[in-house]
């Protein structure tokens, strides 16, 4: 695997492909994200990832300085995988020579629900982060997880909207034995909070299933499980049903139609803020 640092490296290595599928990530990685990398190789050939920590995408009071940065670490786990061809590692400065001041504006009515509600700088910074690593590495096929369901559909309509030749591949959630969503940020919890993640996934199994078995009061199902959840000692930002289709909530026709939904979850424990989401009747 070849590492680089910089743009006018990884486009001398990546000359003449036509192929490249990518896997954008912010490092600190998991089983999860080598395997968005395995799937990668399914879709085009080499494949690239990147490791940048984007500041852009950080609000003022949010983790970005403790944030894992675990470089030398990831090389290794990348090297004994054997699924990427060039990993990009750019610094800040490589980056963002100048103050970024083009951004890429998500839509409202979509980047500002749920997670968009709570970091309202985020999807203008992954958007823009990721259309500029888009441009440095001319992707044909890119690859996310669905963890991040929001990020995923504002990433695909960018492309749409943009005409961007980029095919957006959606990979399932990858999750440890207890149900947790893998997620870099897992690693900040004490042990206690680690034993207490998987309540959030479990609420969401829950509020699924309620709905699933006929309750058609979604919102007094989102009530109970924000109650329940909080009383276990977490600080929940949002627990709600949403269409698949457009993160909107559904009507009760489509409730009774069996509209495909989704149930969002965001909450937080001391020491790190997670997130989950669980797709059904689709
Ligand atoms: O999902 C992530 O890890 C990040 O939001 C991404 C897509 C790499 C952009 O920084």
């Amino acid at each position: 695997m070849k590492v680089v640092h910089t743009i006018q490296e990884l486009r001398d290595q990546l000359q003449g492909q036509l192929r490249i599928a990518f896997v954008p990530t912010m490092g600190n990685l998991h089983e999860a994200h080598l395997s968005l990398m395995k799937m990668a190789r399914q879709y085009g050939d080499p494949v690239v990832t990147s490791i940048f920590v984007n500041p852009l995408q950080f609000g003022p009071n949010e983790d970005f300085d403790q944030y894992p940065r675990t470089l030398a670490e990831d090389i290794e786990k990348l090297e004994d995988a054997r699924d990427v061809y060039v990993l990009f590692a750019p610094s800040e400065r490589e980056m963002y020579p100048v103050p970024q001041n083009f951004r890429v504006q998500p839509p409202k009515g979509l980047g500002d629900i749920l997670e968009g509600a709570f970091r309202p700088d985020f999807f203008e910074g992954v958007s823009t982060v990721v259309l500029k690593l888009f441009s440095c590495v001319q992707p044909r096929v890119a690859v996310f997880g669905k963890k991040d369901y929001q990020q995923l559909m504002i990433i695909r309509q960018m492309c749409q909207q943009f005409q961007l030749p980029v095919e957006i591949i959606a990979h399932e959630t990858v999750r440890e034995e207890d149900g947790l969503a893998m997620s870099s940020r897992n690693r900040m919890l004490t042990d206690e909070e680690r034993r207490m993640a998987p309540q959030l996934y479990q609420q969401l199994c829950e509020m699924r299933d309620r709905a699933m078995a006929g309750e058609n009061d979604l919102q007094r199902i989102e009530r109970e499980a924000t109650e329940t959840l909080n009383a276990l000692g977490w600080r929940v930002d949002y627990l709600a049903f949403r269409r698949q289709r457009d993160l909107h909530p559904p009507t009760p026709a489509e409730v009774a139609d069996q509209e495909p939904l989704v149930v969002l979850g965001a909450a937080h424990l001391e020491n790190a803020r997670l997130i989950d989401n669980l797709e059904f009747w689709s």
